[in-house]
């Protein structure tokens, strides 16, 4: 992939929210008790989708949610695809498992090279990977391991590859992402800062950082579209209102908020509900 062509995307490939994602979708804290509303996620997500393909034009091709995959919609976690090559991950929870396979199929119909990570001693889940266009940093978290890790440099063998713990939240994208070529959005508290350093540590490259108060809200998609230049897709200001002031400071972007309260319950970011690819000859 050609720097230049960061955040071109034609493509998204989405999953629908089943009705068990509200009882049964995993929760990093297991005794929260903020109920799903799974008519008010399943419009949020219905707006997601609308984002992508009637205002930025990408091809959506939506999976079918599944009923015994209560976290299926965050599909940005069974898949990492880079230029032409699509790594099929190995979700470290063993009931996310399954979402792979709809995922591989949809990614072989978009003809990509498709990677599979069969070692059953790896695990990653895409919210863990940071690509920023130069580089990729992969967070080492409860659903992601050092094996995990080294596949994924096997896979896109063209980029550094470098790890960082992810100790306090549940994916190293749960407070931070690519804001714009060069620049890292990220969370406020002391872990996502200190995870910033890191990464600043260890690469060769340097980042800008916009930083945004709350570290949920630091999880946004970048986009730079033919026609449409820079797009930022960020929480809403009734969700995050210091946040949103901070995005809305922004000149160069189109902006874009999206709602997404109801699945930041069960943890989902924006990232979360799709994977982005660029692939101009199929559409
Ligand atoms: N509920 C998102 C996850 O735990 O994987």
């Amino acid at each position: 992939m050609q720097y230049a062509d960061f955040g071109r995307f034609t493509h998204a490939v989405v999953r629908a929210i089943p009705e068990s994602l509200t009882a049964e979708a995993l929760r990093r804290d297991s005794a929260s008790q903020q109920q799903v509303d799974t008519a008010a996620a399943q419009l949020e997500t219905e707006r997601y989708f609308s984002v992508l393909e009637n205002t930025l034009g990408l091809r959506v091709v939506r999976l079918q949610e599944e009923e015994a995959l209560p976290d299926c919609v965050f599909v940005e976690d069974v898949a990492v695809v880079c230029g032409d090559t699509a790594l099929v991950t190995r979700p470290g929870a063993p009931s996310r498992r399954g979402e792979t396979e709809a995922m591989k199929k949809a990614l072989t119909d978009l003809d990509l090279n498709i990677v599979e990570m069969t070692d059953e001693s790896a695990t990653l889940d895409g919210g863990d990977v940071l690509f920023t266009g130069k580089e990729f940093f992969v967070g080492l978290s409860k659903r992601t391991n050092r094996r995990g890790a080294e596949i994924l440099a096997d896979a896109f063998k063209d980029y550094a590859v470098s790890t960082v713990p992810v100790l306090d939240h549940l994916h190293l994208k749960s407070f931070c992402s690519m804001a714009g070529p060069g620049l890292i959005a990220i969370g406020s508290s002391e872990a996502a800062q200190k995870a910033l350093k890191t990464m600043q540590q260890m690469s060769d490259h340097k980042y800008d950082k916009l930083t945004v108060p709350d570290d949920a809200a630091a999880n946004c998609i970048y986009m730079n579209l033919p026609g449409k230049g820079h797009i930022l897709l960020h929480c809403t200001p009734e969700e995050f209102p210091e946040s949103s002031k901070v995005f809305e400071k922004l000149k160069d972007h189109m902006l874009i908020p999206v709602p997404n309260s109801e699945k930041m319950k069960v943890d989902g970011g924006l990232t979360c509900c799709s994977v982005l690819i660029n692939r101009p000859e199929k559409l």
